[in-house]
């Protein structure tokens, strides 16, 4: 029997804990960059609509599945599946709910440890006077010195694999909580400081001739709506995965950390705070910093060409650089800071599985479990850190970050409404709830759920070159690298497969 006794310290823990492991890197990163590459406001309608039919459901799905499996001592997708159908397959299917964050760790804990340079940079003024090639040089440099291997990259990063291990070996209400109940209201803090500035530059930056350098143009082009969209299956494909990505479901995260919650406890409250919560981060917050600013400085069309996720390091430590001294390390501490915060309180989510599953099964203690999460996560991490600029950070995030997600929650959608059952699933979600649910969700949670998940996986898997999804309709279809089918055939192709990769060739266009 587990001596697991992990528990959450109080509601408003569990919330922003729940918040914290969904608003994360994609929530800026992420999602500007998608919004721009699918058209800014055409992106917004498809976005809408699957997070009502996708991504609610999910997450009243993961937290019902958590806290079902809790009630019985599991704390991991292995064990938590395994109660909920009988075949022995969901067993093993919930290995995934363990390993797929592992895989996702390596890379995002990667990304997390840049911040931390970065807030030093900007505390030491760094970038100041620097032209924007050096600044953008800095970063290649940082991720591929010396013969290829990145030493100090490489030591910030067990750096912050150390601090993940610290905090995880605090347990849930002493550790993970704690970080959540600080982190994420400075987040918001920063996020609304940077986001009115953005907001308010509008032409103020512009350098002479320029004339789309206009912080209100990249407002104008990312929240309106656009109904052409609506015929692009690429930007609803584009949009499905945001959603997953940014909403942690299809991970195993959501069912651990709802494991914990005692068996009485409202979720159905819960799960849509923590998500209208990211929703906010991301629509609001998320589309205010980045690109407004980029856009103040260098124009929409430059903007347009250029964004990638590496703008973040590469593009804005020279924009803050214009503010003048002090304004310029209030911003970089902010911008970077608030992207750790963003970072560590993902990263923590995706070590809780591990450790339940540890702690429940082999009877570990927090430091071991803690420990062990720490050094595999390293290992496997590596080569994405040694190869960076090879493009093995991408195929993870394509198998993990992006494939591994859809898979697994059309699994799970399955599991819960078809073997579990609709009736008891749907009794389980509004077991103390706090809210009434509007019935209509229990046919959209069992139709319409499953439908769209099965067509997006198989998007992916017969993915047309470009996303071009007329040429299927012209019958001159040919499959892209980066659809799964063409993954696994064509080999030693190196494609643009993923969001990251996507953004870096991006960069390293735009700059030459
Ligand atoms: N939702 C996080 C983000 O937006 C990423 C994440 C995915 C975290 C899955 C945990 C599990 O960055
Ligand atoms: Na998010």
């Amino acid at each position: 029997m587990s001596t697991n006794k992990e528990a959450w310290g109080s509601r408003v823990g569990l919330v922003l804990a729940m918040a914290g492991n969904a608003v994360g890197l994609g929530n800026f990163l992420r999602f500007p960059v998608q919004a721009v590459q699918n058209g800014g406001g055409a992106f917004i309608i498809p976005y809408l609509v699957c997070f009502v039919l996708m991504g609610i459901p999910l997450l009243w799905v993961e937290w019902s599945v958590g806290r079902f499996g809790g009630r019985q001592g599991n704390h991991s997708t292995p064990f938590i599946l395994d109660t909920m159908g009988k075949r022995k397959f969901w067993k093993y299917f919930g290995v995934f709910g363990i390993f797929t964050n592992i895989a996702v760790a390596a890379y995002y804990t990667y990304i997390e440890s840049w911040t931390l340079t970065y807030v030093w940079k900007s505390i030491t003024r760094g970038f100041a006077g620097s032209s924007p090639e050096a600044v953008s040089a800095y970063f290649d440099s940082y991720t591929d010195s010396f013969m290829g291997i990145p030493v100090p990259a490489l030591i910030i990063y067990v750096i912050t694999l150390s601090l993940n291990i610290y905090i995880l070996s605090k347990g849930l209400s002493g550790g993970v909580e704690k970080v959540a109940k600080f982190g994420m209201p400075m987040l918001v803090l920063f996020g609304a400081f940077l986001a009115i500035r953005g907001i308010t530059l509008g032409p103020s930056g512009a350098p002479e001739g320029c004339t789309d350098c206009n912080s209100f143009l990249a407002l104008d082009f990312l929240w309106k709506p656009q109904v052409s969209s609506i015929w692009d299956f690429k930007v609803w494909m584009a949009a499905a995965g945001q959603i997953f990505f940014t909403l942690s479901v299809g991970m195993g995260t959501i069912q651990c950390y709802a494991s914990y919650v005692r068996s009485k406890d409202d979720i159905a409250l819960n799960a849509m705070s923590a998500g209208w919560m990211n929703g906010f981060v991301e629509i609001v917050l998320g589309a205010s910093v980045v690109i407004p600013i980029a856009v103040g400085y260098l124009g929409l069309e430059w903007a347009q060409n250029n964004a990638g996720f590496s703008m973040a390091f590469q593009t804005m430590p020279y924009l803050f650089d214009q503010w003048g001294s002090v304004l310029s390390v209030v911003a970089g501490v902010m911008w970077f800071g608030l992207l750790f915060f963003a970072g560590i309180t993902s990263s923590l989510a995706m070590g809780t599985p591990w450790m339940g599953f540890m702690q429940d099964e082999f009877n570990w203690g927090r430091k071991k479990a803690a420990l062990s999460f720490g050094v595999i996560t390293l290992i496997v991490g590596l080569p994405s850190v040694m190869f960076y600029s090879q493009g093995v950070f991408g195929e993870y995030d394509y198998w993990a970050g992006t494939i591994a997600l859809v898979v697994f929650a059309l699994a799970e959608v399955i599991l819960f409404a078809w073997v579990f059952g609709m009736t008891k699933g749907w009794a389980e979600i509004n077991e103390g709830a706090d809210i009434t649910i509007p019935s209509f969700f229990k046919p959209i949670i069992k139709w319409v759920t499953p439908t769209l998940l099965l067509i997006v996986f198989l998007g992916a898997l017969i993915k047309p070159v470009g996303g071009d999804w007329n040429k299927l309709f012209n019958g001159q279809f040919a499959l892209a690298d980066d659809s799964i089918i063409g993954q696994i055939t064509n080999q030693g192709v190196k494609a643009n497969k993923s969001f990251f990769a996507d953004s870096f060739e991006n960069d390293v266009e735009g700059e030459s």
